[in-house]
């Protein structure tokens, strides 16, 4: 069967990831560290934001060239005005053949316990929350808002009580800082049908510091963890997949492991990212986009703006973690995660 539109290595466009807010109630140390997010800190204005029509006519053209999947990151998502009405709009789009678009949401949780209900009624079908630490002081030092675990639990909840579950769980494990927790997150999250994703730390961006040495391999983190509790590798979902899946042999549910530094997962991704104020980007590590903003506010026709998408991802040839990998990148200004969204 044709796989449709392609890029120069042969990869469909399968998800589309949009930022619709640069800004993050939460500091976390690893991504939004406070001296350099500060008051004065030139986060986008408003009407540089993409509106909600021109998203869903962006999230429109994109399904039309084959994306299955739209999921709504940050900076923090939930704090844009009004999101639900985002989310009925995208939740309204249908594939060439008819299908439901899987529409998912990636938050640090703060907002659930107050929009987890209005979500689900908007049409979203999941969310993925970030829990780093189970210990309530060190979760408090890594947001550095001293945001409390126990409300981001209360958000988990809530979303899971509104049919938002089961719940993903992400934890970016940092050598030092966090990895003392890797058993006690398994543990705590193991029998509770949520899925807990282990992601090893990124050099994305150009403000954390990052060094390999601060990277714990998701070798280690099987290893560890299948010592105690067996562990067996699971097929993926489907190709692209950011995860690799393990489950645990007593049949108590199953964990991921994301490895774009130990192991980049380049070689089918199918990931697109449109940046709050309209940029798309073919890969997390991408150094330009493309403005769609100005596309659509020059008043192209969705045949147009069809064209300039399906042009970028023709033309795209990333693999950024591989060549990483490989020893091969240049340096140089990397967008940074609270405006890419990951
Ligand atoms: P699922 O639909 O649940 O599989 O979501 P996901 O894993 O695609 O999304 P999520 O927002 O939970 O991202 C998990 C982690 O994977 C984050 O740290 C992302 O930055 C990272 N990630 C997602 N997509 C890519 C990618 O294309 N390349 C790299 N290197 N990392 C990615
Ligand atoms: N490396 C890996 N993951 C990161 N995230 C933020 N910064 C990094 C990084 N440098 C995670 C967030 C969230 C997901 C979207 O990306 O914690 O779970
Ligand atoms: Fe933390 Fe996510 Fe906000 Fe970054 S965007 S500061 S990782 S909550
Ligand atoms: Fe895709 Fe770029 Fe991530 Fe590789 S590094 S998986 S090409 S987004």
């Amino acid at each position: 069967p044709s796989l449709g539109l392609t890029d120069a290595r042969r990869r469909p466009l399968r998800d589309l990831r949009i930022s619709v807010t640069d800004r993050c109630n939460f500091r976390c140390v690893y991504c939004m560290p406070k001296e350099l997010f500060g008051r004065d800190y030139p986060f986008l204005d408003h009407d540089q934001l993409l509106s909600f029509a021109e998203i869903e006519r962006v999230a429109r053209a994109a399904v039309g060239l084959g994306v299955r999947k739209l999921r709504l990151t940050g900076g923090e998502p939930l704090l844009r005005r009004g999101i639900e009405a985002l989310i009925a709009e995208l939740a309204k789009l249908r594939t060439p053949d008819g299908q439901r678009i899987d529409l998912a949401l990636t938050t640090n949780g703060s907002a659930l316990p107050v929009k987890a209900e209005a979500l689900r009624e908007a049409g979203l079908n999941r969310v993925t929350v970030s829990v780093d630490s189970l210990r309530e002081d060190r979760f408090q030092a890594i947001n550095d808002v001293r945001f409390p675990l126990a409300r981001v639990f209360a958000g988990i909840e809530a979303a899971e009580a509104a049919g938002l579950g089961p719940v993903k769980v992400n934890a970016v494990v940092k050598r030092g800082v966090n990895d003392d927790e890797v058993l006690d997150l398994a543990e705590h999250f193991r029998g509770t049908g949520r899925t807990l994703r282990f992601i090893e730390y990124m050099d994305v961006g150009s403000s954390n510091g990052w060094e390999m040495a601060d990277v714990v391999p998701s070798a280690e983190i099987v290893r560890r963890i299948d010592a105690v509790h067996p562990l067996e590798p699971l097929p993926a979902t489907h190709p692209g997949e950011t995860a690799k899946r393990w489950r645990y042999r007593d049949g108590s549910g199953e964990i991921g492991v994301i490895s774009s530094v130990t192991g980049a997962f380049c070689g089918d991704c199918s990931r697109a990212r449109v940046s709050a104020e309209g940029k798309l980007f073919t890969c997390l590590f991408a150094t330009a986009g493309t403005d769609l903003r100005e596309i659509l506010r020059s008043g192209a026709t969705d045949a147009e703006l069809a064209v300039a998408l399906s042009g970028v991802w023709a033309r795209r040839d990333d693999r950024y973690s591989e060549l990483r990998a490989q020893g091969v990148v240049a340096d140089g200004p990397r967008i940074e995660m609270s405006y890419i969204g990951g």
